[in-house]
């Protein structure tokens, strides 16, 4: 057992892992590391920093994800995000969108390792914090093993400080997003490989992981797991993280007396409770009413906090104090 945040992550994704959803997945786990979804250099360059780099020090440990492809630019954005209290910086190098293609970043940087390790290089100049880089084990026709050892051999001489792998390789042209987090298999061993011939670097694995029993067969091979989807559709998972994972004994405040405080203040500030609520709709997984539940949350229904199902769910979940 090992108290180091990147044992366990919960992944960048977008429309997902805003501040809500940040705020609630850290009243289930304390020591599970959290990423903000991917921001643009220059969004945090030209744009209203307060509204995108706000959160909550409860948070922490949270990292940020950075897009973009200009070295310089993704340095001094790296330098703004360490003075509002990040604790790491991630290289987004894994997205396919083809917005982000025209865009020269996401996952067509794996074509230009030596641009990426100029990228991290002044990254790493201009912060203290760590600073990583997420991506795929491969793009395109480049998707032979020794394609992502000569990516991450290059970026790695820039220091970058850890390697996310999502364990599959993204198609540029002919697959969207969505297709390419389930249409190429999924390649583990590449992950492992990866690790065992490299064990100087910080090899963290992401895809397709979906429960705390698969994280643990994960990090017999590599340093660190990172879970997305499965933290949106059934974030209970994390319950026995802290204990699971970090070996530690946390005790966590009650996760509907703290989220409808929350969601109180939020709307002083002007927020709709749906806004916060659609993160809770994944509480219901495998529960029966939990399809009335779901969309109650997802509408920020007033009376969702009286549902039975949150009865059966505080009764069900007593020994987590959910
Ligand atoms: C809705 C959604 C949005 C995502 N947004 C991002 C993103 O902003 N940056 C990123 O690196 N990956 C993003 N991803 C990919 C995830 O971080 C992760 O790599 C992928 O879902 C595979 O992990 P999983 O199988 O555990 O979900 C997104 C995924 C989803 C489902």
């Amino acid at each position: 057992m090992r108290l180091v945040p990147h044992t366990l992550s919960i992944a960048p994704m977008m429309d997902v892992t805003d501040r809500h959803f940040r705020f609630f997945l850290r009243l289930i786990t304390k020591h599970t590391l959290l990423y903000t979804p991917m921001i643009h250099a220059k969004a945090i360059l030209l744009g209203d920093r307060q509204r995108l780099l706000d959160f909550n020090p409860m948070e922490h440990p949270i990292a940020i994800q950075l897009g973009g492809g200009n070295p310089a630019e993704l340095a001094q954005a790296a330098k703004i995000c360490e003075e509002f209290g990040y604790d790491e910086v991630n290289l987004n190098v894994g997205c396919p969108s083809s917005r982000v293609q025209d865009g020269n970043f996401g996952a067509c940087l794996m074509a230009t390792p030596e641009l990426v390790a100029e990228a991290i290089s002044q990254m790493k100049a201009a912060v203290k914090i760590p600073v990583t880089v997420k991506h795929r084990v491969g793009i395109d026709d480049r998707d032979q093993y020794e394609d992502m050892l000569d990516f991450v051999d290059t970026v790695a001489k820039a220091n970058c400080d850890r390697f996310i792998v999502h364990a599959r390789k993204a198609w540029l042209n002919g697959l969207n997003p969505k297709q390419n987090r389930s249409v190429p298999p999924l390649c583990y061993d590449k992950v492992y490989r990866l690790k065992r011939e490299r064990p100087e670097l910080t090899i963290v694995i992401n895809g397709g992981i979906r429960t705390l029993d698969e994280t643990r067969t994960h990090l017999d091979q590599v340093d660190g797991v990172m879970i997305g989807r499965a933290a949106q559709e059934t974030p209970l998972i994390f319950v026995e993280a802290d204990g699971k994972i970090f070996g530690t004994n946390t005790r966590q405040p009650s996760i509907f007396e703290a989220m409808g405080e929350y969601i109180e203040k939020e709307k002083l500030a002007g927020i709709h409770p749906r806004d916060i609520t659609r993160h809770l709709a994944g509480l219901s997984h495998g529960m029966p009413g939990g399809k009335t539940w779901r969309a109650m949350a997802m509408e920020g229904h007033p009376d969702l906090f009286k549902q039975p199902i949150l009865a059966k769910l505080a009764v069900e979940r007593r020994a987590t104090n959910i």
